[in-house]
């Protein structure tokens, strides 16, 4: 069933477990996302990124009606998040189009910049019901506060959070975006320090990076919203890779994209256990 993100993240950290975000760039990613969920009986969020919308020509609609359709259907909670938005455009399309929630990444702006764009978003979009995530900035370049070695600091993000009026902060505690391997070491002194600091829900990107155990850790020093976006992509090209290779004049997209499918729903599954490990 749809449910609002705020829900499933409150949820979540009440009982000392992460939240489960699945980055969704086809229906096939959608659809194992929650397949994956209800195998592990777990709530779980589906999260559009503008670079996705992107893909789909610039249009949020045809996607987003696609994934709200595979929320609605799943007989767990999912929520649904667009995420990393820098457009205000996008933002603003974001509640009209079935989102629960939305990031507004304003990260590459410098901190007053950064606390000036941010609070207005999140004035909009509270004005129309939707929880808002942000993150900090330190440094600008692509990747924003999560190019590695990038580090929040516990007092600016106290301070951030109180003049912005965001309902989660994203932080930079050792990981980073697009990572392919899964050796990235967390800073869990760092996180305690924003975890006493800052009272919303911390959100940790780039965990694709992450190894199990350092998961685990990052959920019970406080970490709560867990984005995941490259694992799935590694599991669904993988599989793919592999169909080709085993009958390479295979022609029907369906039996690969079935592969792809199951592949991605297994990768969800690991992880939403991991996170829900943690209490
Ligand atoms: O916002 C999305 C995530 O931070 C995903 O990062 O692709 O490195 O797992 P990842
Ligand atoms: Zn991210």
């Amino acid at each position: 069933m749809l449910t609002p993100t705020g829900e499933i993240v409150a949820d979540a950290k009440r009982r000392g477990v992460g939240a489960g975000a699945f980055n969704v760039i086809t229906v096939e990613h959608a659809e194992a996302v929650v397949t994956g969920a209800e195998a592990a009986g777990c709530a779980v969020i589906l999260q559009i990124s503008e670079n996705a919308v992107r893909f789909h020509h610039g249009r949020l609609a045809p996607i987003a009606a696609a994934a709200k359709a595979v929320a609605e259907l799943s007989s767990v909670p999912v929520g649904l998040h667009l995420d990393h938005v820098e457009s205000d455009e996008l933002f603003d399309q974001a509640a009209g189009n079935g989102f629960g929630s939305a990031m507004y990444d304003a990260s590459k702006l410098e901190y007053a910049g950064n606390v000036a764009a941010t609070a207005r978003a999140v004035a909009r979009g509270h004005a129309c019901g939707l929880w808002v995530e942000s993150e900090l900035g330190e440094v600008g370049g692509k990747d924003g506060a999560h190019k590695p070695g990038v580090r929040t600091d516990p007092d600016e993000a106290a301070q951030f959070v109180r003049a912005t009026g965001v309902d989660a902060l994203a932080v930079a505690v050792g990981s980073a975006h697009a990572m392919t391997t899964q050796d990235a070491r967390l800073d869990h002194d760092l996180i305690a320090r924003i975890r006493n600091a800052v009272a919303v829900p911390l959100v940790l990107h780039g965990s694709s990076g992450v190894p199990d155990d350092e998961l685990r850790a990052a959920v019970r020093g406080g970490l709560v919203k867990v984005n995941i976006g490259t694992a799935l992509n590694i599991a669904f090209t993988g599989a793919i890779r592999e169909a080709i290779r085993r009958d390479a004049n295979v022609v029907d997209p369906r039996k690969y994209l079935r592969d792809a499918r199951d592949e991605m729903a297994e990768t969800v599954t690991h992880a939403l256990q991991v996170l829900t490990a943690a209490a």
